[in-house]
């Protein structure tokens, strides 16, 4: 059982569906950024590393379902009234393996409207907020067709559950600040179902750490998430990994939790050229990073080397994030204006921090007042 949250929840609760009735939700729901990466999975799409991010504030999908019990034909119709849409496939991954656990969503004719906030091409993760973006969506309508309340906690585990469903790294996009997915028995709540909020233990100067996003290379990446994680089965390095990502785990938490800026930097840092070392060393190899990947790479390690509050971390993809304390923004954007943004492509940088986590829309889209 992979949905474990979710079946307990929803097992034998009946749903109410009112005649000709249509049921809708919209949430928005921020991207993240990994510090310690999830790559290689399990079946059921269970990691095989914890990982630990931080939400982002700016980098945002907005969704809105509208679900009409009794549709012909019952699934998902339509994103942006488009029914081949590119999101189409992905999301009706996701729909269909929330079916078996919450009975209440088969039989519905889903549309859905989404938009980001920040461009497709950007080398945000977009399988992120877009995939929580949906699940809460779902969840909210599954909750209003079984008249039920569930508590903040089951919400947001039921959410994480869902969005993981989607993409893994999604999982960890519904809490706001920093969210760890994976057992790991330096946190007791932690599990491999769904990401918990780890952001009670974490230094103040982290909850506002600002990331600017250096878009070295906009262009559709060479290769998938998916087919990324699929390399790391038989890895030569796969054991190595599972411990380095265990070791880093405990090490930056600690130094999230002391206010320890240079044991992050240094952490992230490793973490990002290890994503990366693991991609070259994979049969066949996959080489994500370009010259100026490089370039911004040693510039961010000799700034920090002077004195500079500043680190990288990479995503699967060529850009760079930089990040650093919101103290230090004045000198950190000059440093990437004067020096990072010539090796950017078109000048791009997208400016961002860490976030509060997904927010419950009206219809119009709006933020619903709380
Ligand atoms: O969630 P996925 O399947 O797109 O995998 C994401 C993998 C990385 O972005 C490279 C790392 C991470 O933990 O987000």
């Amino acid at each position: 059982m992979t949905l474990r949250m979710i079946h307990g929840y929803f097992n034998e609760k009946g749903c109410i569906t009112p005649a000709g009735g249509t049921f809708s939700a919209g949430w928005q729901s921020p991207s993240n950024i990994a510090l310690v990466k999830y790559w290689g999975k399990k079946e059921g799409q269970v990691p095989m590393n914890p990982s630990l991010s931080m939400t982002l504030s700016k980098a945002v999908t907005r969704t809105k379902l509208s679900a009409s019990p009794g549709g012909e034909p019952a699934g998902l119709i339509s994103v942006n009234r488009e029914a081949d849409h590119p999101f189409v496939p992905k999301m009706k991954v996701l729909l269909e393996q929330l079916v078996p656990v919450i009975p209440c969503l088969s039989g519905l004719a889903i549309r859905a409207e989404t938009e980001n906030t920040f461009p497709h091409s950007a080398g945000i993760a977009s399988s992120a907020s877009g995939m929580s973006a949906f699940a809460l969506c779902l969840l909210d309508i599954a909750v209003q067709m079984t008249h039920t309340k569930p508590s903040p906690c089951e919400w947001d585990a039921m959410a994480s559950e869902a969005s993981r469903m989607g993409s893994g790294s999604a999982c960890r996009s519904v809490y706001g600040g920093f969210a760890l997915w994976g057992k790991t028995n330096l946190v007791p709540s932690s599990g491999d179902d769904h990401a918990v909020d780890v952001s009670r233990g974490v230094h103040p100067v982290f909850l506002s750490m600002h990331d600017a996003i250096l878009i070295v290379s906009s262009g559709k990446k060479q290769v998938s998430s998916t087919i990324g994680h699929g390399t790391m089965p038989g890895h030569p390095y796969l054991e190595g990994r599972i411990r380095q990502a265990n070791v880093n785990t405990g090490v930056l938490l600690r130094a999230l939790a002391g206010g320890d800026f240079e044991q992050v930097a240094s952490v992230s840092e490793n973490e990002a050229l290890s994503l990366h070392a693991l991609l070259m060393t994979a049969m066949p190899p996959i080489i994500l990073v370009k010259p100026a990947t490089m370039e911004i790479i040693n510039r961010v390690q000799e700034a920090r080397k002077g004195g500079m509050p500043v680190f990288f971390t990479l995503d699967a993809g060529a850009n760079v994030h930089v990040l650093y304390p919101k103290d230090a923004a004045g000198p950190v954007e000059h440093f990437i204006n004067e020096v990072l943004v010539s090796f950017c492509e078109d000048g791009r940088v997208i400016y961002d921090e860490c976030g509060p986590g997904p927010v419950k829309l009206g219809m119009d889209l709006e933020k619903v007042p709380q």
